[in-house]
């Protein structure tokens, strides 16, 4: 199957979007995902929220957090409300067992905060987004900026040990500055092409002092809708 485009593809995320909003019910406490895809899902909270819903909600970045509160959907915080009953995100690349490819909004580390918060983390995107393999998107990995050159180097290595190439560009903003993600780290996009064992390589990346976080999802995610022109699917782990 093709990858869905432009419009095609907003309306599948708004579908998915519609398709993971059946799971909300009143008083639940929930995470806001990053991205185009969370970002319809955020739109129909709205109207739900608008129409007398009642939840309470931590979002995963300032944009998305911005976009609640126009929409005057009760934020709070993970500080107040450490327990999450269901958060629901957007993902690049959704891998067998549901191993996902985050972070290509550069959300990354509150995304995987806000998920492993959560009592049930729910995954809405296009068909498109679906693989056989991880690794054709780049794979974030948020870094802190002390020793940027040492940190990398030990992430080529991490891959290698693994039999995983690739290359590494250092993401930047549309200033060409680094890009600085919401907790003041940079990010490094990991072009691997395909990554067969997106556990071990986790692991390794967990290991590497000066790696923040990455985009690999393992094992967190339970359920995901999937839209497609010939409807929704929905993949449980
Ligand atoms: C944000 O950091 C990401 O993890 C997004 O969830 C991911 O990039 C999917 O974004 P879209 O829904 O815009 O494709």
């Amino acid at each position: 199957m093709s990858a869905p485009t432009g419009t095609d593809a907003s309306a599948l995320k708004r579908d998915a979007a519609r398709a993971a909003l059946a799971e909300v019910s009143h008083g639940m406490r929930l995470g806001l995902g990053t991205g185009s895809t969370a970002t319809a899902f955020v739109e129909l909270l709205g109207e739900a929220v608008a129409g007398g819903l009642d939840v309470i909600c931590v979002p995963t970045s300032e944009r998305i957090g911005a976009l609640a509160k126009s929409l005057h959907i009760p934020l709070s915080t993970l500080e107040e409300t450490p327990k999450l009953d269901l958060a629901i995100d957007g993902a690049d690349e959704i891998g067998p067992g549901l191993s996902l490819i985050k972070g290509g909004g550069g959300a990354l580390l509150r995304e995987k905060i806000v998920a492993t918060a959560a009592k049930r983390f729910v995954v809405i995107a296009d068909a498109g987004k679906v693989v056989e393999a991880l690794g054709t998107f780049p794979l974030p990995i948020e870094i802190v900026p002390f020793g940027q050159k040492p940190t990398t180097r030990k992430i080529v290595a991490a891959a290698q040990a693994l039999e995983i190439s690739g290359r590494l560009t250092m993401r930047r903003d549309e200033a060409g500055e680094l890009y600085v993600t919401d907790g003041g780290h940079h990010i490094v996009d990991a072009f691997l092409t395909r990554i067969p064992n997106p556990a071990a390589l986790g692991e390794a990346l967990d290991g590497i002092p000066g790696v923040v976080e990455h985009g690999l999802f393992v094992g967190i995610a339970k359920t995901a809708y999937v839209a497609g022109p010939d409807g929704i699917r929905r993949i449980d782990a």
